[in-house]
């Protein structure tokens, strides 16, 4: 069997192609599990994981605890909210206790960037990131990319756009990380203010014209408008921003080709997305969802090797 290169899932940066590859193609062997009548596999059986979440979640927690319980893991779950965090206890120290009751991995969600990183250089156990801050959103990427190429085949040379508030999203630097090392070409979308500057060293072109973005891509990955982590206005008013950067079906259905629509979730919709675009024929978010069980089921599978 292939093994990873890393012993923790911090972010897209740290995996090589080969890494990404054997999970796209471990999650297409669990996909096929998922979708039998007996959904389980004991492949997890004797390993219990902790799912660490210092920030909401929907999606991406309870993906997280399905792809434990079809992989036959014993699985706890902590929230920071109603814990002892809120009595002082430190990120480490809560960690340490968890891991005191034997548990064998943590998925963390966590609001500040490089708290995976820091966690993993001091506990014993496996670290997955699922979501620090701003920065990296490593399984949302893969299973972003385990969609598309699910849609499109192999994603060498393909162009993905992606959309929105790329300052505050830790799922544009995951996925520009992921696709380019997949060898798809990537461009980034949204008002100069919500384009960190730096951006282009990366690679990727920029552009600030939806229409001109949807008519050069394969594939829309359109991001939410984080509105909880912008400390100042970046627009006018989101009516302007749905104006000027929204997408509805109509400029879908003008498109003199196929297009492919996908968002991370959660939709704000009337503002990045119409509800007649993220319902329509072009769009596979629920797809992405159904995938990302699959996808951290072969995430932690892998891990456990190691
Ligand atoms: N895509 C995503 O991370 O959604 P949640 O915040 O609901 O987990």
């Amino acid at each position: 069997m292939t093994k990873l290169s890393v012993r923790h899932l911090l972010g897209i940066k740290n995996l090589n192609e080969n890494d990404i590859q054997t999970i796209l193609d471990t999650a297409t062997e669990f996909k096929d599990v998922i979708n039998r009548p007996i959904k389980k596999v004991p492949s997890l059986r004797d390993i219990t994981i902790a799912n660490v979440f210092f920030e909401n979640s929907t999606r991406t927690r309870l993906s997280f605890e399905l792809a434990e319980k079809r992989l036959s893991a014993d699985v706890v779950n902590f929230s920071a909210s109603g814990s002892s965090v809120k009595k002082g206890e430190t990120l480490l120290d809560t960690v340490n206790n968890i891991l005191a009751m034997k548990v064998d991995m943590i998925v963390m969600r966590h609001s500040s960037p490089g708290a995976p990183h820091y966690l993993s250089t001091r506990i014993p156990a496996n670290v997955v990131n699922a979501g620090d801050g701003t920065h990296e959103h490593p399984t949302q990427a893969l299973l972003d990319a385990f969609s598309m190429r699910e849609k499109l085949g192999d994603l060498q040379g393909k162009k993905i756009a992606i959309i929105g508030d790329i300052t505050h999203s830790r799922v544009a630097l995951s996925n520009i990380f992921c696709l380019q090392k997949l060898g798809a070409e990537v461009m980034v979308c949204g008002p100069s203010t919500l384009i960190p500057k730096h951006l282009g060293e990366l690679g990727v072109k920029i552009g600030h014209n939806v229409k001109q973005a949807l008519e050069w891509c394969d594939v829309a990955n359109v991001l939410r408008i984080q509105l909880e982590r912008q400390q100042i206005k970046y627009f006018p008013s989101l009516r302007e921003y749905s104006l000027y950067f929204g997408i509805n079906k109509q400029m879908l259905d003008d498109l003199n080709k196929e297009i492919v629509l996908m968002h991370p979730g959660p939709i704000n919709r009337g503002v990045e997305l119409s509800s007649d675009a993220a319902d329509s024929r072009h769009s596979i978010i629920l797809n992405q969802v159904e995938n990302g069980v699959a996808v951290r089921m072969a995430v932690l599978y892998l891990l456990a090797q190691q």
